[in-house]
């Protein structure tokens, strides 16, 4: 039985697991839903380094494989830490600034404030002209997304406000997962725009990891979510029950 545990404040990392089912990744999913802390994106690192450390504690003991930190923001300011302290593999999410400047000149990269301000993007931007990226103050998106889902209205006059300058760019990076979720109001924005996600990536590296450990994927799919607080919203389960086409159990929190 495969298990693959899963981190993000909220529903961000969705968007990562939806991506692994698709490409045919079959395990159980256990998802710590660390909405006590939500939002990760204005934390200091050594905030985000305890939150990052509790969480992979708790998919250590729910014995899981492989873990997906499927947050760009824990991923920026913890993973090397983590790989330090965890003997199990764990993957993370980076923005997709690569494969996005491969093809584009023109690139808004929307991240977090953690992310936008970390060392592993700046790292990432080595080499290339500085002048040719953009990236528009997203302060509070992460939260907006959070609390708002079904409120696109809500949400496209939050980004038509932010975003519309960029027109004359023809990329755009989404470094956040939360931001998955809103890539069709992207489009109506800026339908001129590239968009690269770094979902694709993460579910090759689980491929990878998978094959290298001769881990055996299940017959079928399953998630279970560990929501921190102690609770989940019924309206928000029932979106990601449509969301994944699964049904998800909500577990408890170890104390
Ligand atoms: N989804 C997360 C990320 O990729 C966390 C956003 C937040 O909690 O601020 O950065």
């Amino acid at each position: 039985m495969l298990k693959i545990g899963v981190i993000d404040s909220g529903i961000g990392g969705f968007s990562v697991v939806k991506g692994m089912i698709d490409a045919g990744i079959r395990a159980e999913y256990i998802y710590v839903f660390d909405n006590k802390y939500h939002p990760y994106g204005g934390k200091s690192k050594g905030e985000l380094s305890a939150i990052a450390f509790m969480n992979l504690n708790m998919l250590v003991s729910r014995g899981v494989d492989i873990v997906v930190v499927a947050c760009n923001t824990l991923t920026s300011s913890s993973i090397n830490e983590l790989r330090k302290m965890f003997y199990i593999p764990i993957i993370g999410v980076e923005p997709a600034v690569k494969p996005c400047a491969g093809s584009c000149i023109d690139i808004v990269v929307m991240a977090t404030p953690y992310t936008l301000k970390g060392e592993k993007l700046s790292n990432m931007l080595l080499g290339y002209t500085e002048e040719n990226f953009y990236y528009p103050n997203l302060d509070n998106l992460a939260f907006i997304i959070e609390n708002n889902i079904d409120d696109r209205e809500y949400m496209s006059d939050y980004l038509t406000s932010r975003l519309k300058c960029y027109s004359k760019c023809d990329g755009l990076v989404l470094g956040c997962t939360h931001y998955n979720f809103i890539v069709d109001i992207i489009k109506t924005i800026l339908p001129q725009v590239k968009i690269f996600s770094s979902t694709e990536g993460v579910v090759r590296r689980v491929y990878q990891c998978i094959k290298q450990l001769k881990l055996s994927t299940n017959d079928d799919s399953a998630i279970c979510i560990i929501p921190t607080n102690g609770s989940l919203p019924i309206s928000k389960l029932n979106y990601l029950k449509n969301y994944t086409e699964m049904d998800i159990t909500v577990d408890d929190v170890d104390i």
